[in-house]
Parts: C-alpha cells; structure tokens; sequence
C-alpha cells in the first residue's frame, strides 16, 4: 500500500500503537500528522513496553523511517526526552527521524495558557498545552521550528511572545509563573542547541514525502486520539485541538487525497474515553471499576482512570462514514472475555426520537439513551487465538455485528498486549451499514 492512513474510530487509546507496529512491518515510512504529546502509544514487544508519546510508534521496527509533520505542535523538551530514553534502551534512532521544519513548537507557556484559561478543568485535558499552542497556530503568532534555526531572531521572538504572555496574566489578574530574568536569552539557547542536535533531521517533510512516494516507497500516516476529539468532528468542546481524523492526515502532511490507497480505522472491542464530556454507553460504577482494573484502562500519559463503556456502534459508523475507513483493526476483544451477556449501541434515543448518527448539541448529546442490542459473551481464554477458527462462535458473531453495524469489514483482531497476540480475518466485502434491531 504506497499511502495508507490509520485513524482512531473512539474517543482515542483504541490502540493505535500496537496496531501501527503491526502495519510498519510492511512500510518504509510512518509518519505522524496531528497533536504532541497529548498522545501515548503504548507498544509490547518481547515483554517490554514502551511508551511513545511524540515519535511515530513505527521507530520500533529497525529500518523504518518515521517523521514528524507540520500537523503536529512540538515540545522540544519532551521530544529530546524521549529520543534519548528509547535510545538508553537501545532503540537506534540515528537518521531515521525527520522533522518538519514547518511544525509548531508547543513552548512552557502554553501550559502556564492552558491553566491560566481552566482548558485543564473545563475539558480535562491532559494539561501538555495542546490547546495554546494551536491557538498560538490559529491566531497566527505562533513560532514553527524554522525559527530556531536563527538564535537571535529566536530571542527576540520569545521576548515578544513572553511579554504577550505576562500581559494575559495581568489580565485575567494572576501572577506570571516564576521565570529567570533573561528567559528568552537562556530558551533561545537551549530551544536552538536542541535544534542543532537534531540537525539534518529538520527538513521540509512534504516535499520529501512527495519524492519518497514518487520513487515507490510506501508511508503510513499515523493518527493520534481519535474521530470523537477531533475539533471539527468530534463531541466539541469535550475535544482535543486539533484534527484527528483524515482530514488532519492530509492538511498535516502536505498529502493529497487521490494519493491515499487505504484508511485503516481502530476501534476498542468496548469504549472509553478520558477527560469530560459525553458518553451514552458508559457503565455504571458498580462495573466501571472491576472492569477497569482487568483492562488496565488507566491513561498512558496522564495515568488517569479511563471511562469505560459498552461498544458504541453509532460512533464507530460515523467515524466510518466521515473517514472513509476501509477496514476495522478491533482491539482488546481478549478483555471481553467472561462477560455473560454484551450490548452493543445501535442507536440513541432522545426524547420520543431514535438517532442513528452522533448529534452536534452538547445538551442532546447529554440527553442520548442508548439503545442495545444484546449478544451473548463467551469463557474461553482468547489471548492464544491466532486464526479465526481459535475464536469461540460468540466472539465470532460479535465481531460479524460490529462489521454489520458499522459497514467495514474487520480485518485484525488483536487478542493481547503483545505484538503477536491477533487474529487476522479473511477479507470480505464491505458490508453496508445496517442499523441493529432496537431492544
Ligand atoms: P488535550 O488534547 O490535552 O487538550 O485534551 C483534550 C481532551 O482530549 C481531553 O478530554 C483529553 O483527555 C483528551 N485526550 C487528548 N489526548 C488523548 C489521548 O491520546 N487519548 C485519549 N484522550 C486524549
């Protein structure tokens, strides 16, 4: 596949990095388009985990390059972190990383921005200061990663920024964080020395995309969060900033749609989402919490308890639907395992109407009730099934429902934490959406 595209179907952590690493075992490039370090893809291999919160997960495969697009916002600090770390554990980065010269840096103030304007309380967001530094972006002063290739132009424009910054304190009538005297002087340096480091990995990612496309390479576009945190399309304002679904791909990479031969979408076997607002299947305590524990449902950035709930087919349609989602990697179906009886959204009713589609208002969105299908679960351990025929007839049919209600064949079926713990189904036919009886 020369370019194809993985996009979250949830509200995120659908478990896009294991299926990444999956997929980048056949690519030359991955590459990543929208958010920072808001994301945390969590890969197993050989027993270790790791954590990937800004590189793409496809660094892990030896020989596959990965690049950072302009679609992304930058910390800097966090960045060099995490090189270093995945080298301390012997990941070879050496040339393999590129990094678009045109990205956005996401700076300290931001999140200082992100306090100042209660986004952490409002949304619950992950307090990395997505949402300032696309603001920053938007509002069109942001600085890009050009800019530190000049140190005194770099000073001289975060001593703009800084003041800026200290004049919205004033304004909202809160103290300026602690910052030395000569904060852009001693940023500008450090921000710059960073950059030199990185060196000839800064470079213009579209038009090498475009060459390496050109010359038969293939490049897979990594997603970051999902369909329901997108700005745009997503349960706004209980969204990140940033686009997270194909449309993000294109405009964060420089790539046109004509190129794309495939999207990929990843679901959860059930739901969660971090972070406020609206969730129609989410359990109730007296489940959430035992059900948590044994999917270990707790933040890969943050560490904070997920929600939990039942599969949502009416948002797994949409994100279908809006993405143009070609197949289905279904996650974590292992975890289900045990459940006597499964329920599966197939609609919200409001009031005296039934929605087929996600509604936009925040208030009706609040005022969704799920209607259920139910399917009955299965017992017998999951994790060791390699083919579909391993896979007892309930979880089979359960994976036929999603496909049916939400008109994409699954093709993956991952079963476990590590690498090798999926079950891969025979191609068929996309199958139309179907809305499921009303229970
Ligand atoms: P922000 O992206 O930190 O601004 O957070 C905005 C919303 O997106 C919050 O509800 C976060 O919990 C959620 N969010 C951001 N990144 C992720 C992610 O990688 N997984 C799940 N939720 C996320």
């Amino acid at each position: 596949m020369p370019l194809s595209v993985l996009i979250g179907a949830q509200w995120g952590d659908e478990g896009k990095g294991k299926i990444v690493d999956l997929l980048a075992r056949r690519v030359d490039w991955v590459a990543r388009f929208s958010g920072g370090p808001n994301a945390g893809h969590t890969v197993r291999i050989d027993g270790e985990t790791f954590v990937l919160h800004l590189l793409p997960s496809g660094i892990l495969r030896p020989g596959v390059c990965c690049l950072i697009g302009h679609g992304v916002v930058l910390d800097l600090d966090h960045l060099e972190r995490e090189i270093q770390s995945l080298e301390e554990r012997g990941v070879r980065i050496d040339d393999r990383l590129k990094i678009s010269s045109a990205a956005h840096l996401l700076l300290p103030y931001h999140r200082w921005l992100e306090e100042l304007q209660h986004q952490d309380v409002r949304v619950g967001t992950t307090k990395r200061g997505i949402g300032p530094a696309y603001q920053d972006k938007m509002g069109r002063v942001g600085l890009r990663v050009h800019d530190l290739l000049d140190e005194r132009h770099l000073k001289d424009r975060l001593e703009e920024e800084l003041s800026r910054v200290e004049a919205m304190h004033r304004g909202w009538g809160r103290p300026m964080p602690e910052i030395p005297r000569q904060a852009s002087l001693e940023w500008a340096r450090r921000y710059a020395g960073i950059a030199r480091r990185l060196g000839p990995a800064i470079v213009d990612t579209v038009a090498l995309l475009h060459g390496e496309l050109d010359a038969g390479k293939s490049v897979l576009c990594e997603g970051s969060q999902g369909t329901f945190l997108d700005i745009d399309l997503g349960t706004y304002p209980f969204v990140t900033s940033a686009s997270t679904t194909i449309g993000g791909a294109i405009a964060g990479l420089g790539l046109p749609p004509s190129r794309i031969s495939r999207v990929n979408g990843v679901a959860k076997a059930y739901t969660t989402r971090v972070g406020n607002g609206p969730f129609p299947t989410e359990f109730g305590e007296r489940i959430a919490g035992s059900f948590r524990k044994k999917a270990g449902e707790f933040g890969a950035t943050t560490g904070r308890p997920r929600r939990c709930g039942w599969f949502d087919a009416v948002l797994v349609r949409h994100a279908v639907r809006v993405n143009g989602i070609g197949e289905i990697c279904l996650t974590k179906l292992d975890v289900l395992t045990g459940m006597r009886t499964l329920k599966l959204a197939v609609g919200y009713r409001v009031g005296r109407r039934t929605l087929e589609h996600p509604p936009v208002d925040p208030a009706e969105w609040a005022a969704c009730k799920p209607v259920y299908e139910d399917l009955p679960g299965w017992t017998k351990e999951i994790g060791g099934a390699r083919a579909p025929e391993d896979l007892p007839a309930e979880a089979r049919r359960y994976v036929e429902k999603i496909e049916a209600l939400c008109g994409a064949p699954v093709r993956l079926v991952s079963v476990g934490s590590a690498r090798e713990a999926a079950v891969r189904m025979p191609a068929r036919r996309r199958p139309a959406a179907r809305r499921g009886r009303r229970s």
